[in-house]
């Protein structure tokens, strides 16, 4: 397999990059932003006719919080779009003969029946605040299954939940609720704060998935021969943000008291994917949450020490 990962320096795509260099039999393609803009369809169509891969991954996207998505969304959906469109059409022109295309849970309507299913694509609105990001998302997944469906390739889609592990962003105002959090405790524990303050009122509940796992779920899905144009990547299971608050404070050995400030949003009350349609496919996750904290701790101590923490 000579297989390109797009977006190969982030969380995602490094992820992908530790996964598939132990495996016999695949030689990586990997270019950075500066060596390839992936906006650039010209460009693309030429490294695809030089290089000549014959698998892609699509893990680049310009990605950012609530703020960057709702103050940039002709950013945001231009350039995913611009994305999705050269990695896909080019792959297509240049005899790709496999590819897979990565989203998000943002692509799936707001108040869509939880858990979330496949088929509930395109049933009702988005959330406002990332709709540009994930119409760019559905437009990238509907180009696969188009491809695939017009000119028999085989160009498909997965969906992570929530993800953590190395190469996340710790920035103090744009991170994630668990890299927030680890930050946030590991701060406190260092500085003796007797008390750690907690958005929310710790009630809302989310699915988190080691990025390894997914890495190791879009190996299995590469492997399989009719893969379905779309499937939901996570564990199926659910923690609220108060055991997750918990969880992340032990990990870190932070004895000091947790304070919930009511007065600041939840958000989504829930948000879990369905699972069911990759369980029945044969792959499971298997990295318990606490374990998967523990050594994301272990790597965001490692990433600080070297200095190359994302803050
Ligand atoms: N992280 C999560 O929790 C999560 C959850 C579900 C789905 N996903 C999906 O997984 C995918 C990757 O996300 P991530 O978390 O790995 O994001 P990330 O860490 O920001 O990585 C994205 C990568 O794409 C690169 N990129 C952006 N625009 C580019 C361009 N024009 N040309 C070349 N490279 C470009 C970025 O380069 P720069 O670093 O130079 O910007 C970065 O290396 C996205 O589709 C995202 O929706 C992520």
């Amino acid at each position: 397999m000579k297989l390109f990962i797009a977006g190969h320096q982030g969380m995602v795509g490094a992820a992908l990059v530790r996964r598939f260099q132990r495996e016999p039999g695949v030689a990586l393609l990997l270019r950075s932003r500066q060596e390839l803009d992936l906006t650039d369809a010209a460009a693309v169509a030429a490294f695809y006719a030089a290089e000549k891969p014959d698998t892609v991954i699509v893990a680049a996207a310009k990605v950012g919080g609530i703020h960057a998505n709702s103050t940039y969304p002709a950013d945001f959906l231009f350039d995913n779009l611009a994305i999705a469109t050269s990695c896909i059409h080019g792959a297509y022109a240049a005899g790709v003969r496999r590819l897979l295309f990565l989203g998000s849970s943002c692509i799936y309507p707001k108040l869509a029946p939880q858990p979330l299913r496949e088929d509930c694509l395109l049933t009702g609105p988005l959330e406002p605040t990332n709709e540009a990001y994930a119409i760019a998302k559905i437009a990238g997944l509907k180009l696969c299954e188009y491809y695939r469906r017009q000119h028999g390739v085989l160009f498909h889609a997965a969906m992570p939940t929530n993800l953590y592990g190395p190469g996340d962003n710790y920035h103090r105002q744009n991170s994630h609720v668990l890299p927030a959090l680890i930050r946030k405790f590991h701060e406190a524990k260092t500085a003796g704060a007797p008390e750690v303050v907690a958005w929310g009122t710790g009630s809302p509940r989310r699915e988190f998935l080691h990025v390894d796992e997914l890495a190791d779920a879009c190996g299995f899905l590469l492997r399989l021969a009719a893969p379905p144009d779309l499937i939901n990547v996570g564990t199926g299971t659910e923690v609220t943000i108060r055991e997750l608050t918990e969880l992340v404070g032990a990990v870190v050995g932070y004895t000091g008291r947790v304070v919930w400030d009511g007065t600041k949003p939840d958000g989504t009350p829930r948000k879990l994917m369905d699972v069911s349609r990759l369980t029945a496919l044969g792959w499971q996750a298997k990295i318990a949450l606490r374990d998967g904290v523990a050594r994301t701790y272990r790597d965001f101590l490692a990433e600080l020490a070297a200095g190359t923490l994302r803050s």
